[in-house]
């Protein structure tokens, strides 16, 4: 006969879907009975409805049926008391107050943190930081992604997972992952068409709570999509995170380079390293013949490089997004080539490719 510590190993790496986590090391086995060869588990989900109960229920039984002497197993699911989620959530933020500086944020965190930044909005900052995040995700990274941009948030649609909704454990929020990207934003906490009437200070805690009260797990590198420009936003991201690396989106025209080089200085100013300008929009290639077309002119990339004593690591041709076609951008499209060179580029100016190596 089995007995109950084997069980419990066995059901050691089984993770909570959403966590990461072992449901042993978080608690959530709550019964274990054995009788002969059949064996009988409960396993507490934190919410009803978990649309998660499917996987663990199967991974649980999966691993009971390949221990020695058991041939039946029953999993019940039950559901966490509001006393026992407590419990979880403070076992997620590994007994830490909620005031004290998030682990994120620790020097010795471990996380990258990589800015995004432009000059003025509709250049596509947001655009690049998704595929970018997508990219890096493939290249083997674990990928973290702050939407940063309190007002303009665009993220989640860009993802198309705009009706999603992160799950709230108490108050610790669980980031959505999509595209191997785990992601929070605004977008998901305002009601639909509410425009966002917050005035600096709410924003600022915004954005800490992004930091403190959301449960990353391990992550290797961060990217923050700035709002445009050089507000107050930005400032606090600026200092919050003074490690923080960024890169510089502009387009080739004269008047995107030139305040991108503003937002880049003011990087500059406060002592954040710029790892590099990607020039979006750079020209169209024609499907036929391949031949460029430099619609919106030529060099704003490179003068914005040049301007903050950088590198241009990426010119992002003209997409064709006619028919509601996502700005996520395949592997076999020329941007989706362009974004896995770009993360292969920013790996090396990251520093990070022994952590790519590592998992
Ligand atoms: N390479 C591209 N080709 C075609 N359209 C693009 C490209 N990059 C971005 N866009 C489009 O340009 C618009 C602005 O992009 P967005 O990323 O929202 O800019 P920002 O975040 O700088 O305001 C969006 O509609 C986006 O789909
Ligand atoms: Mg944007």
């Amino acid at each position: 006969m089995v007995t109950k510590e084997q069980v419990l190993e066995a059901l050691r790496d089984v993770e909570d879907p959403e966590v990461h986590r072992s449901i042993v090391e978080l608690d959530m086995v709550k019964r274990v009975e054995i009788r002969g060869d059949r064996v009988e588990v409960e396993v507490l989900l934190t919410v009803t409805g978990c649309p998660l109960r499917t996987t663990i229920e199967r991974n649980v039984r999966e691993r009971l049926l390949a221990l020695e002497g058991v041939r039946e197993v029953d999993v019940a699911i039950g559901t966490m008391t509001d006393e026992e989620r407590a419990q979880f959530a403070a076992k997620l933020r590994g007994g830490r107050e909620p005031q004290t500086l998030p682990p994120i944020l620790k020097p010795d965190s471990g996380v990258t943190f990589l800015a995004i930044a432009s000059g003025k909005g509709g250049v596509g900052k947001s655009t690049v930081t998704a595929n970018l995040a997508r990219a890096l995700a493939r290249a083997g990274l674990r990928v973290g992604l702050i939407d940063a941009d309190i007002y303009g948030f665009s993220i989640p649609s860009i993802f198309g997972v705009p009706e999603r909704k992160p799950t709230v454990i108490n108050d610790l929020i669980l980031p959505i992952e999509v595209s191997g990207v785990k992601l929070i934003s605004m977008h998901f906490f305002v009601p639909e068409n509410n425009p966002v009437v917050w005035r600096g200070p709410m924003l600022g805690k915004m954005l800490r709570n992004f930091f403190g009260e959301v449960h990353w797990g391990e992550i290797d590198v961060m990217l923050l999509d700035l709002p445009p420009g050089t507000g107050d936003i930005a400032l606090d991201v600026h200092q919050l995170l003074p490690k923080s690396k960024e890169l510089i989106v502009t387009t080739p025209q004269e008047n995107a380079a030139e305040v991108a080089v503003r937002a880049g200085v003011m990087g500059l100013r406060t002592n954040h390293e710029i790892i590099g300008v990607v020039e979006n929009l750079s020209y169209f290639a024609c499907p036929c013949c391949n031949e460029r077309s430099y619609l919106f002119g030529r060099g704003g990339g490179r003068r914005v490089a040049e301007a903050l004593r950088t590198d241009l690591l990426a010119e992002i041709p003209v997409a064709d997004l006619s028919d509601g076609r996502r700005a996520i951008f395949g592997d076999d499209t020329p941007q989706g080539a362009a974004y896995q060179a770009l993360a292969e580029r920013v790996i090396d100016r990251l520093g990070l490719r022994a952590a790519t190596l590592s998992h």
